[in-house]
């Protein structure tokens, strides 16, 4: 019978999942990072403030920030798994039409639950409440990026920032966001 419970009753998972996928808490990081990054669009429509803010909220914590207007070389390294994509050459011109704020953020499960927070990539498609979901239309204007795979996060982290570009720091919230 104690197998039919939900996951989220057993005392030693905090998983709010059923899904197997969601992995037990004791294997999960507290430190994991991921890429969030403003696109131009979410810089001219006045977003960055937003976007910051939900993952500030959630209780993920900020390690590293800055604004650039990346190159399209550069563009093209962060992109590199979707050069063979029809729309790669507009997605690079995008990218790099103004300012990017680029963000790593950090907390347990930031990589998947970052990309839950930004939603779907066609915002057509994404919820409400999500960031997508909530302030764009457009596959191609979709305002924010978010790592794939840890794998990925790592990649465009050194991409994007050099490592004395991340702080260290433990922030006072900490006790009261993880127990
Ligand atoms: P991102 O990397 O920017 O976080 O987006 P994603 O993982 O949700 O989607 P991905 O497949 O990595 O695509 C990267 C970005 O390319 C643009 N795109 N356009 N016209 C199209 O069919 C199309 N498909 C993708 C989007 O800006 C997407 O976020
Ligand atoms: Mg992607």
């Amino acid at each position: 019978f104690s197998l039919l419970l939900p996951r989220v009753l057993s005392e030693e998972s905090h998983c709010v999942s059923e899904k197997a996928d969601c992995p037990a808490p004791h294997k999960m990081s507290t430190t994991e990072r991921t890429f969030i990054a403003v696109k131009p669009d979410g810089v001219h429509r006045a977003l960055v403030g937003e976007i910051m803010a939900r993952f500030e909220k959630r209780g993920y914590k900020l390690v590293a920030l800055k604004m650039v207007h990346a190159t399209e070389d550069h563009l093209k390294v962060h992109y590199q798994d979707l050069k063979d994509k029809p729309f790669f050459a507009g997605l690079v011109t995008y990218m790099a039409s103004g300012p990017i704020v680029a963000m790593v953020w950090e907390g347990l499960d930031a990589v998947k639950t970052g990309r839950v927070m930004l939603g779907a990539t066609n915002p057509l498609a994404s919820n409400p409440g999500t960031i997508r979901g909530d302030y764009c239309i457009q596959t191609g204007r979709n305002i924010c990026h978010g790592s794939d795979s840890v794998e990925s996060a790592n990649r465009e982290i050194a991409h994007w920032f050099k490592s004395d570009e991340l702080v260290n720091w433990t922030s006072a919230a900490q006790p009261w966001i993880y127990e």
